[in-house]
């Protein structure tokens, strides 16, 4: 059963690919107004934005890089001024970054995903927030991933990212909840999305992933997406403060099924 969020307004970051797209078509679809924004794919941005005008969705798209502290504060404040308020905030835009061990990594690509995982993050949640306190009401949802409890060899800047990115959600569902407002996280494992395609699209390596899942399968976008909307409706009106993981198990030590 579709969520109801009729009438809300909300922004997805990262909205135009991977788990964004999806999440914004599925708020859309569950009756939210929605803003997303894209950082490079303008294009597919606004091909997302007519398909779901077509269907009597109310959208809007905005270029901005969340990990530009002014940027990203404008995103927030173009939805309250056109739409009179912001109800719902998903934090999703993200990148895994390129693979490198600690001690080899390139110190501007690390702190580039630091910037983008978890300053945006901040920057667009504390935006939200100024709004939402007053009005003692509103939802923010942080995308993190199984990687803010798993350690990933080759990614320490992702992996600390969303590690700090769960501590945020907690820290600000104690500072916020007086207010009535929710903070949580929703933790995707392996969905096959463009940002892993590196993986999947490859037969020996998506053997190897599979068995990190005692679910057995990657999981779907649409998977997400669902859950996400469920999380930001009134329906979960007592979920706070904590991570949903949505990974088939991923985080539940796979290798322990044979012994231990
Ligand atoms: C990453 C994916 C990866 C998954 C499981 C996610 O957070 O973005 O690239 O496949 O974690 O390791």
């Amino acid at each position: 059963m579709a969520a109801d969020l009729t009438g809300k307004r909300a922004l997805v970051t990262g909205g135009s690919s991977g788990l964004g797209e999806d999440i914004t078509r599925e708020l859309a679809a569950s009756g939210a107004k929605v803003g997303f924004n894209y950082h490079s794919e303008k294009n597919k941005a606004e091909s997302i934005a007519e398909d779901l005008k077509k269907n009597g969705a109310d959208v809007i798209t905005m270029q901005a890089d969340v990990s530009d502290r002014t940027l990203a504060a404008e995103m927030v404040s173009d939805i309250i001024e056109k739409w009179g308020g912001i109800d719902i905030l998903v934090n999703n835009a993200g990148i895994d970054g390129r693979y490198a061990l600690s001690w080899e990594a390139d110190l501007d690509e690390w702190e580039r995903v630091i910037k983008i995982n978890l300053f945006g993050q901040f920057y667009c949640a504390r935006e939200a927030l100024k709004y939402m306190i007053p009005k003692k009401s509103g939802v923010i949802l942080n995308i993190t991933s199984v990687h803010e409890t798993i350690p990933w060899t080759g990614y320490s800047s992702y992996t600390v990212a969303k590690a700090g990115l769960s501590m945020l959600t907690k820290t600000i569902a104690q500072e916020a909840g007086p207010f009535g407002i929710r903070v949580l996280s929703l933790a995707p494992g392996a969905i096959k999305t463009p940002i892993n395609k590196n993986v999947w699209g490859n037969p020996d390596t998506l053997k190897d992933l599979l068995e990190k899942i005692p679910f057995g399968r990657m999981g779907e976008s649409s998977e997400v997406a669902r859950t996400v909307a469920f999380l930001v409706s009134d329906a979960a009106s007592y979920i706070t403060g904590s991570t949903i993981f949505v990974d088939g198990a991923m985080v539940d030590y796979a290798d322990f099924s044979h012994g231990g």
